[in-house]
């Protein structure tokens, strides 16, 4: 056990508006001696991050790991014994597939007193972003948030696709872009008709944000021909032809 002098904060920075990200976590952003930040931080909520601060990158995105997680965690726990207040900065919400869980179960291991600061996951804003709601009355009542990212295996079980595509009228997926074609397959084998439609917001709630909207048929070809690439969510179900309606009602950004 170490002799912790301060406290690490797991801030969820949302998914890219700073319009969206909680007044909580912008607030210790102005108060924090050290700040470890996630490659899809945006770049307005880094410019909130106090100039007396230590901001370190401990980004990663898909095939370039610029820090290991242990050595993340490690870090956490030295800055913890010499700074009073230290940010932990994840992109979206850092209990949704942000491995903020695995990290606070560590420090809590290792005696560093930690606490956590939702923010709004890309799985949510996103779609908003692009008009589409998750739930409606006339086309659904369930949702599922699921990974797309088969390499994680090794850390959770399996995703079960035919069992979601019986139980949820709308399905989410993070991290899915680069399997679609399997994830679309096993869908239609788990009974979603090949018309269903498909919708996939790249960057969504920033300046670039990209769409690219398809059927179950066609998305992973589609995906191929324009070169669409991660970070998207993709979103499954009834409520993705809403957009025709709601995408002339878009948020604006901040
Ligand atoms: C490691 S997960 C982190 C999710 C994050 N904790 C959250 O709550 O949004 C990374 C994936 O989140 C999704 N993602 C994150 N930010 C996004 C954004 N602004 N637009 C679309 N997808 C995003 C993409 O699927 C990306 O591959």
């Amino acid at each position: 056990m170490v002799q912790p002098l301060g406290k690490v904060y797991l801030v969820g920075a949302g998914p890219g508006d700073p319009g969206l990200f909680t007044l909580k976590g912008k607030a210790l952003l102005e108060h924090a001696d050290v700040v470890v930040y996630d490659a899809l931080v945006s770049p307005q909520i880094l410019a909130m991050i106090s100039p007396k601060a230590e901001a370190i990158n401990a980004g990663k995105r898909r095939g370039r790991h610029s820090m290991l997680q242990e050595d993340t965690t490690q870090l956490l726990i030295e800055k913890a014994q010499t700074h009073a207040v230290v940010v932990r900065l994840k992109g979206g919400d850092p209990f949704v597939f942000g491995r903020g869980g695995e990290e606070m179960e560590d420090l809590v291991k290792a005696g560093v007193p930690v606490e956590v600061v939702p923010g709004i996951t890309s799985g949510v804003a996103a779609p908003a972003y692009a008009g589409i709601p998750l739930t409606h009355r006339g086309y659904s009542s369930s949702v599922t948030f699921v990974t797309g990212h088969e390499s994680v295996g090794k850390y959770r079980p399996t995703v079960n696709w035919e069992a979601i595509a019986q139980s949820s009228e709308t399905i989410v997926i993070y991290m899915g872009v680069h399997n679609l074609a399997a994830i679309t397959e096993q869908l239609h084998r788990g009974g979603l008709p090949l018309e269903t439609p498909i919708a996939l917001v790249r960057w969504g709630t920033r300046p670039d944000q990209q769409e690219l909207v398809g059927t179950l048929a066609t998305i992973a070809q589609q995906v191929q021909d324009t070169g669409f690439d991660a970070p998207a969510i993709a979103v499954i179900g009834k409520v993705v032809n809403l957009q025709a309606t709601l995408a002339a009602s878009r948020p604006q950004l901040l």
